[in-house]
């Protein structure tokens, strides 16, 4: 039986991810997940997110999904080790679950001119360290500069990402993070909610520099996997469906869920950790 690919965010977060992964393959079937009830995922301890996280995968599976992507860097720092070394080889040794850090790490540093890299982040996401640790797996030379942005997450899912509050929030952590090397040239948005931000962002970062969110580069990512794992493939279901569930009200998530997609959403209500 063919099922469609699992897309997971602790909310909103992963249908930016979602979107260009759509267009870079829509002949796919997805089913999307955001843990809304629970979200955010970036302040909270090791412990809870991997265990939010796992619950979730484990809600794909039993919905038949082969393969789920933690469209969240959150969750994919602090959960998918655990999760693909320890959990799946017991208990789901054929299901594969991916994350967005390492695909971003592999590619990140060819953005840069002078190798100097600033993420933005949640802080969960920043003190983990995986993007330090991954991108220096891939690129020895490279140095990383990071900058926790608590504020951000809470500021959009809100539906501030426009107002003056933003622009406090997003100054203080752009100016902190440039003051680690002024010789940063390319800015990684690590965390799937902040490409809502990206007019803001930009009013603040000068044009030198880049600013790359990560959507396109999970998508080419993923289509590069599905090429390379004919053997999972395949048992993704091709009919151009797409399933929105959350956790928690289906009403906000309608029309809040439709800003960071760019397209109308009907969700279904679904409960994890019963
Ligand atoms: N979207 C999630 C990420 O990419 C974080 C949101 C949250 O804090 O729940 O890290």
């Amino acid at each position: 039986m063919k099922a469609p690919i699992g897309i997971f965010d602790s909310g909103y977060g992963g249908l930016t991810i979602l979107k260009e992964v759509v267009n870079q393959l829509p002949n796919y079937d997805y089913l999307y997940l955001g843990d809304n009830a629970r979200a955010p995922y970036g302040t909270r301890s090791f412990e809870t997110v991997y265990q939010y996280t796992w619950e979730a995968v484990q809600w794909f599976f039993n919905q038949g999904c082969e393969l789920v992507i933690l469209a969240c860097n959150t969750a994919s720092a602090k959960a998918l080790r655990t999760i693909q070394q320890i959990n799946l080889p017991h208990l789901y040794p054929t299901k594969r679950v991916l994350g967005v850090i390492r695909p971003t790490a592999e590619i990140i540093a060819h953005y840069s001119t002078t190798q100097n890299i600033g993420i933005l982040a949640t802080t969960g996401t920043v003190n983990s360290e995986s993007y330090l640790l991954e991108i220096h797996h891939f690129f020895e030379k490279t140095k990383v500069y990071q900058e926790a942005c608590p504020m951000w997450v809470p500021l959009i899912e809100n539906g501030e990402y426009d107002s003056p509050g933003a622009d406090y929030f997003v100054q203080k952590h752009i100016q902190q993070l440039l003051q680690q090397n002024p010789q940063i040239d390319t800015i990684l948005l690590a965390c799937t909610h902040y490409p809502l931000l990206i007019p803001k962002i930009m009013e603040f970062v000068p044009s030198h520099i880049k600013v790359v969110p990560q959507g396109k580069i999970i998508a080419e990512s993923l289509a590069d996997y599905l090429m390379r794992h004919p053997e999972i493939a395949e048992k993704c279901a091709q009919n151009s469906q797409i399933t929105f569930c959350t956790t928690d009200s289906t009403v906000d998530f309608n029309q809040k869920g439709a800003i960071f997609f760019g397209k109308t959403i009907k969700s279904q209500h679904i409960l994890l950790g019963q």
